[in-house]
Order: C-alpha cells, then structure tokens, then sequence
C-alpha cells in the first residue's frame, strides 16, 4: 500500500509517509508540476511529497505553493503550514492548519558515523560515544542502534531546519540536544533547545522504521 504511515497528530495537524510504488503519471493527475525538476528519480520524489500533502488534507491549494529564496515551499495565504522530506522510495509531509511544522526522513547507514562529527557538538558527541554507547553496550545493543539513534539526531536538525524555514543555520550553534532521550512506545522524544535570536525549547519526535531503515523527526510549535 503507498500510504506506509500516517500519524493524525491533532485535529488541525498530520503527518503521512508515502511508498512511491506509481509511475509519475499517477502524481501528476493531482500535482502541478512548477519547477522543472531533471532527475526523473527526484522529479517522482517532489511530485509525491506534493501529492501527500494533498492527501493528508484534500482541499490543500497545491496550485498555490510558492518557494522563498532559501527553497522553503509555502503558502501566501497560510491557509496551512507544511513540511517535505523524501528519501530513496519514501516521501513524508507534515501539515498543520495552525501550528508551524518541519519534518524529515533519513536512510540508516553506516556512514552516519563519518559525518557526525558536522553536526554533532562536543556535549552530543560525549552523550552518544560516551554514556548512551555504555548503556546499549550493557543491552548489547550497540552498532545499528547507535547508527539508528545518530540519524534520528540528523533527521531532528534537519527538521529543525525546515521549521525554521529561513537558513543560516549552524547544526552545531544554533540546535542542541538538551536532555536525555526518551522513548514512548514507539515515539522517541528528543527535547532540543535552539538559539537563533531567542532560545526555543523545542520538542522533537522521531520514529525508527527498522525494517525500512528509516528515520523520522517532527516538530510542531
Ligand atoms: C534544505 C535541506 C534541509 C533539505 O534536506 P534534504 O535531506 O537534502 O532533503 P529532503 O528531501 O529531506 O527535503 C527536501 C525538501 O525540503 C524542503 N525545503 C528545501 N529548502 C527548505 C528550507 N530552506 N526550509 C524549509 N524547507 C525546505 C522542500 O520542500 C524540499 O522538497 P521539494 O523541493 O520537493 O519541495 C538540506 O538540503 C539543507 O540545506 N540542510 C542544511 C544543511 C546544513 O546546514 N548542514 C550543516 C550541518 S552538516
């Protein structure tokens, strides 16, 4: 089935993943295609982030989308709020009716460790290879979970990101793990602080999709 996920968050806000299976034929009954978008693998991804987002609400005014000079796609009216990710075969899109939103999904791979050093500060750096790695060790779960939980703290920057809407952002300066990471079931809350003008405490949640190798974060204010 294409909808691989939906989350209603609240009344006016959801959050859906699509499992691109169609050809763009399909998308393109509903999407305005604006942009010319060459890649034909990334040309799909864009038209079913779109298509989702028609989806998530039916009477979203996809026609009326526009790009801010930093890429943020949004609506003059703001008749909604919303967010686009996509990743591989996967499209996910938030929309709220009044809450300002980011998203993003992530593939898991090993690779992760290379780069964290980009955009984990020092103090993140010493939670994830210091006491969190102690506490998976003891669980003997270290290796893919400490892959999985390094991308979930991207994915929560790069949400963050989104959220923001307006660029000139440092991953290390501006957006920092907080506290400890919780779980709820299977929703990981990740309490973040950013500091742009003013400090935000931010809430993040995030899900790892292991058999997909996915991940995804979320934020809502
Ligand atoms: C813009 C950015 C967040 C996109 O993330 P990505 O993982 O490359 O790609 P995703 O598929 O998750 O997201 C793409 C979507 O984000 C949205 N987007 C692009 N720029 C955006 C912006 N400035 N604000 C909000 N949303 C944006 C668009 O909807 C886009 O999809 P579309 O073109 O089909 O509409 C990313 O490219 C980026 O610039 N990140 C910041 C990089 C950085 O500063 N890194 C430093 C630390 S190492």
């Amino acid at each position: 089935m294409p909808l691989f996920y939906q989350h209603n968050i609240n009344q006016d806000t959801k959050l859906g993943i699509w499992h691109i299976e169609e050809p763009e034929s399909f998308f393109l009954e509903k999407v305005p295609l604006k942009r010319d978008v060459s890649h034909p693998s990334k040309r799909l991804q864009h038209l079913a982030g779109r298509y989702l987002l028609s989806y998530l609400f039916p009477d979203f005014p996809l026609e009326e989308i526009q790009i801010a000079d930093t890429r943020q796609p949004f609506l003059a009216t703001e008749k909604y709020h919303f967010s686009i990710s996509h990743c591989g075969k996967y499209a996910a899109a938030i929309v709220s009716g009044n809450s300002r939103v980011g998203v993003d999904i992530e593939r898991i791979t090993s690779r992760i460790e290379t780069v964290a050093g980009k955009f984990l500060t020092d103090e993140e750096a010493h939670y994830f290879n210091e006491e969190y790695a102690q506490f998976l060790e003891q669980w003997g779960l270290r290796g893919r979970v400490h892959q999985e939980f390094l991308t979930l703290i991207w994915s929560a920057k790069e949400a963050i990101f989104k959220w923001y809407g307006r660029g000139e952002l440092d991953f290390k300066r501006h957006m920092q793990l907080e506290g400890n990471i919780t779980m709820d079931g299977d929703s990981v809350k990740l309490p973040f602080i950013f500091e742009k003008s003013k400090k935000i405490h931010l809430g993040i949640e995030g899900r790892i999709f292991d058999e997909q190798a996915l991940t995804l974060a979320w934020i809502l204010t």
